[in-house]
């Protein structure tokens, strides 16, 4: 049996985009009756929310569309480089500040953008939302619904190597 995959999303404050796309995919995988294959968290790159709720704004965009979250914000720190399998920044502010977690680039191939998922969007952020009005945090669900399934078929391919490697 393969190991469980870890993957944590990262976003600036850990209260509105990362802990999102914590629920989505732990949705998505059960659904998929894969959650036992995962274990999914979320952290932001500053330490300001720490301890804080996921924001209300984006409790209730989540719960429009049928996600519950729990999830108390927490701030990045270097071990999670070497502990996650896979590092998801929703934008290239928060891709730099990870890797500056990294000066040695040991863990850098594991961090990749959440839109780098999505075909056709490669590279582009998934825009915060803080500042904006209700719509920004319904655009932040539909580009992470839209790379879930790509995240999770990531790691099984790992899983299928894992598995070929130890027969
Ligand atoms: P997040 O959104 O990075 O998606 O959690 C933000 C949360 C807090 C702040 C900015 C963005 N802030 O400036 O406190």
């Amino acid at each position: 049996m393969a190991s469980k995959k870890r993957i944590l999303f990262v976003c600036l404050g850990n209260i509105c985009r990362s802990p999102v796309a914590e629920a989505v995919l732990k949705s998505r995988a059960q659904k998929l009756g894969m959650s036992e294959l995962y274990e999914i968290d979320s952290a932001g790159t500053i330490d300001y929310h720490v301890g804080d709720n996921p924001d209300p704004r984006m409790r209730e965009a989540a719960g429009r569309r049928g996600y519950a979250l729990h999830h108390r914000a927490r701030q990045i720190a270097r071990k999670d480089l070497e502990t996650f399998d896979l590092i998801v920044p929703m934008d290239q502010d928060n891709m730099a500040n990870i890797l500056e977690l990294d000066p040695y680039d040991r863990y850098a191939a594991k961090v990749r953008l959440l839109c780098d998922f999505i075909p056709g969007s490669t590279g582009q952020d998934v825009p915060d939302p803080y500042y904006g009005g209700r719509q920004g945090f319904d655009r932040v669900i539909d580009l992470i619904e839209a790379a879930s399934d790509n995240i999770l078929q990531a790691l099984l391919a790992e899983n299928a190597e894992e598995r070929e490697m130890a027969m």
